[in-house]
């Protein structure tokens, strides 16, 4: 745990990010508009933690971590990893810088090639990326295998030979392979059974601790995002609305769309749960296509004012470590 984070060492950093995908309509297939998929975020990852991604489907989480990685080119703002800034790089260079960041996908199955062992999908990285030989090859393979817990007398069967949890152990094995420093987990347990799923976390957390490293982790499930994060990002329609540490935010939510989202948690102790304070959110999320003028939770929000409907909120720091993106905590706003 940690509050005093000015002392830490910034490893990602993202600004003004934008990620539109065109839509293009008519008989002449015009570029008629946009959708808004990530609209304007901003955040730093600091060396060693975990920022959890949170929110409803669509809100543009998987997005947000796929532009951070480049795997599209971005329509505005600026990535820096490690340094680097990548939001403007070209295939080859990109392709230098690759090993630093990694990814961890959803469903491990639709990334794992049937038709290659276990030992050339967790060393395909090792083939494209290094010059090591076959021998260094397969020792290092080994290794990884260890590190993510496979039995090494696995390493020249198939994917489908493995359950759902070993399955992803393979797909982290992989994202390892090139000693990556920051590594996007995008929903790595949604597709898992319950009973393995913390298995998977506590693997994960054991090789941040035991490789240093940093991670971005993605998921719209809050209790798994409370364990795992030290900070939390909190996304409504292409936008964060809210960024805490992981127990200032669950404790005192600020912005109404995580207070509704919280409310909306199962509480494990029944008695402390104040039913009372359950927000139950109306209507739907905007198309991130057509978002409203203002605030893009005016449109659903208890709290609305009049200025939410005309002016979007800056996000800014409301207190030391929090932001938020209301309007409710600019006071010189409310008070006029
Ligand atoms: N390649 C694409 N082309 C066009 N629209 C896209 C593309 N990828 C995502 N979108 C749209 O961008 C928005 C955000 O999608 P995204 O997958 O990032 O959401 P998400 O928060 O990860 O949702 P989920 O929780 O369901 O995974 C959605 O409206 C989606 O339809
Ligand atoms: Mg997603």
């Amino acid at each position: 745990m940690f509050d005093n984070t000015t002392d830490r060492r910034v490893l990602v950093s993202v600004s003004g990010l934008k990620m539109y995908f065109p839509i293009f309509g008519g008989i002449l297939s015009r570029h008629v508009g946009d959708v808004k998929a990530v609209d304007d975020v901003s955040f730093d990852i600091y060396e060693g933690e975990t920022l959890g991604v949170v929110g409803e489907s669509g809100c543009g989480k998987s997005t947000c971590g796929r532009a951070v990685l480049r795997l599209y080119d971005l329509t505005a703002g600026t990535v820096m990893v490690d340094g680097t800034d990548i939001s403007t790089m070209g295939q080859g260079a990109l392709r230098k810088i690759r090993p630093v960041m990694q990814m961890v996908f959803q469903d491990p199955q639709a990334c794992l090639n049937p038709r290659m062992s276990l030992a050339d999908i967790i060393g395909e990285p090792l083939v494209e990326h290094t010059r090591l030989s076959k021998a260094e090859r397969r020792d290092r393979v080994y290794d990884l295998m260890d590190a993510v817990g496979l039995n090494r007398d696995f390493a020249n069967r198939y994917p489908h030979e493995f359950s759902g949890g070993q399955r992803q152990r393979i797909g982290i094995a992989r994202a390892l392979a090139l000693n990556p420093k920051f590594i996007v987990c995008d929903e790595p347990i949604a597709a898992l059974d319950v009973s393995i799923q913390a298995q998977v976390v506590n693997l994960l957390e054991d090789l941040q601790k035991e490789f240093g490293l940093t991670y971005l982790f993605i998921s719209h499930d809050l209790s798994m995002v409370r364990h795992i994060a030290d900070r939390v990002a909190v996304m409504y329609l292409g936008k964060i609305v809210e960024l805490a540490p992981r127990e200032g935010l669950y404790r005192d939510p600020k912005h109404p769309y995580t207070q509704a989202l919280l409310s909306a948690v199962p509480e494990p102790d029944p008695v402390t749960h104040d039913t009372a304070n359950r927000t139950v959110l109306k209507g739907d999320v905007p198309s991130p296509s057509n978002p409203p003028t203002g605030c893009n939770f005016c449109t659903r929000c208890p709290r609305v004012m009049e200025i939410c409907r005309q002016q979007d909120p800056e996000f800014r720091e409301v207190e030391p470590g929090r932001f938020v993106a209301c309007h409710l905590f600019n006071e010189s706003e409310t008070a006029g």
